[in-house]
């Protein structure tokens, strides 16, 4: 198994954030609740990526698992 998700999604969620509130990014692609971590990753060697929001407002996190900056979209969904 590589390090890279099976996600069939191929571009970013717009979700909005609060600073300073704490999140977990779905790395796995198994959660329900995309793109954040519902405890899917349990049977994988995948695990979530914390982290804090440093601003209020809206954000696009990574939907394909491919960023190379996650939790954000990097643009890599576009050479998929
Ligand atoms: S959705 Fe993954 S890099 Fe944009």
């Amino acid at each position: 198994m590589n390090n890279k998700s099976s996600s069939k999604c191929l571009e970013p969620y717009s979700v909005k954030v609060e600073k300073g509130k704490k999140y977990a990014w779905c790395s796995c692609s198994l959660s329900a609740k995309q793109p954040f971590c519902d405890g899917a990753h349990s049977s994988t060697e995948f695990k979530p990526i914390i982290f804090i929001a440093d601003t209020s407002g809206i954000v696009y996190l990574c939907g394909c698992k491919y960023t190379k900056k996650p939790p954000y979209c990097d643009g890599s969904h576009s050479s998929l």
